[in-house]
């Protein structure tokens, strides 16, 4: 039986996968990367425009409601829908509320390591896949600016929780219904289901996993860091499947909201 034989020069600081050969896979390794593509582009798309159309993303009293889309949440501009606000106000901004708080949200995403591995695949094929050489010619890592701003994973972390405690409260708040007194309806549900969502991809954050576990010389010492750590590292196992679930929610989470505003579904009450 014939073998093929290949070797693949390495250049430090070059092009990883070697200078000649992209591939030596058949199988249809491109899809991942084509549906990441797909995914976050489309997210993208429909976060930027819903970010600026500063209307239909809260749902008051009028309708009987409490409801806010976790895009305009909290909402601190001058221009705030009446009921929407959390009660502090910065003056002076007058543009849309959702583009005070974007960054948050968004820099905890993007310097995810998880989101990381996949969009450094999927938009730069750096590389495209396990065993596919990159579509540059030279690799410097993390090391130089911008990609360095990555190591503030662990702050954007922290931003991320006192969002995941605000929409929390949201939810809480969603159970009020104005004029009618409280209840559940499929929009409380939802706001719910969200801020779980959240709450799960934030705990399953490999910072996190470090947080409590990392710098422990002994866990006998540091019982209750033992017992988070215990609960959260199956969950930091499922971190990719928690991060698209809770990107892919809270954009559906949005839509429902602006639908309910805008008159075009109605939020039914359960009890
Ligand atoms: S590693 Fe993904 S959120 Fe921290």
């Amino acid at each position: 039986m014939a073998t093929v034989e290949s070797s693949t020069k390495v250049v430090l600081g070059g092009r990883r996968g070697g200078p000649d050969v992209t591939t030596l896979r058949q199988d249809r390794w491109w899809v991942q990367p084509v549906v990441t593509v797909s995914v976050l582009t489309a997210f993208i798309i429909y976060s930027t425009w819903a970010a600026f159309q500063n209307k239909n993303y809260y749902v008051g009293a009028t309708a009987h409601r409490d409801l806010i889309s976790p895009f305009y949440s909290p909402c601190l501009a001058n221009s705030c829908l009446p009921g929407s606000s959390h009660g502090f106000i910065l003056h002076g901004w007058n543009l849309s509320p959702a583009l005070l708080i974007l960054l948050f949200p968004l820099g905890f995403r993007m310097t995810c390591y998880y989101y990381r591995r996949s969009y450094y695949r999927a938009f730069w094929w750096s590389p495209p896949a396990c065993a596919v050489a990159d579509a540059h010619k030279t690799y410097s890592g993390e090391t130089r600016f911008p990609l360095i701003m990555q190591n503030l994973h662990r702050y954007f972390f922290y931003a991320g929780l006192a969002f995941n405690v605000m929409l929390t409260y949201d939810a809480f708040r969603a159970l009020r219904q104005p004029g009618l007194g409280w209840g559940v309806t499929i929009g409380t549900l939802v706001l719910f289901a969200n801020a779980t969502l959240l709450w799960m991809y934030s705990i399953s954050c490999h910072a996190c996993r470090h947080l409590f576990g990392g710098h422990v010389k002994s866990f006998k010492k540091h019982p209750f860091r033992y017992w988070f750590w215990k609960v959260m590292t199956p969950l930091n196992a499922k971190h990719m499947n928690l991060a698209w679930a809770s990107l892919l929610f809270v954009a559906f989470t949005d839509v429902y909201v602006r639908l309910v505003a805008s008159g075009a579904l109605t939020d039914y009450k359960l009890f």
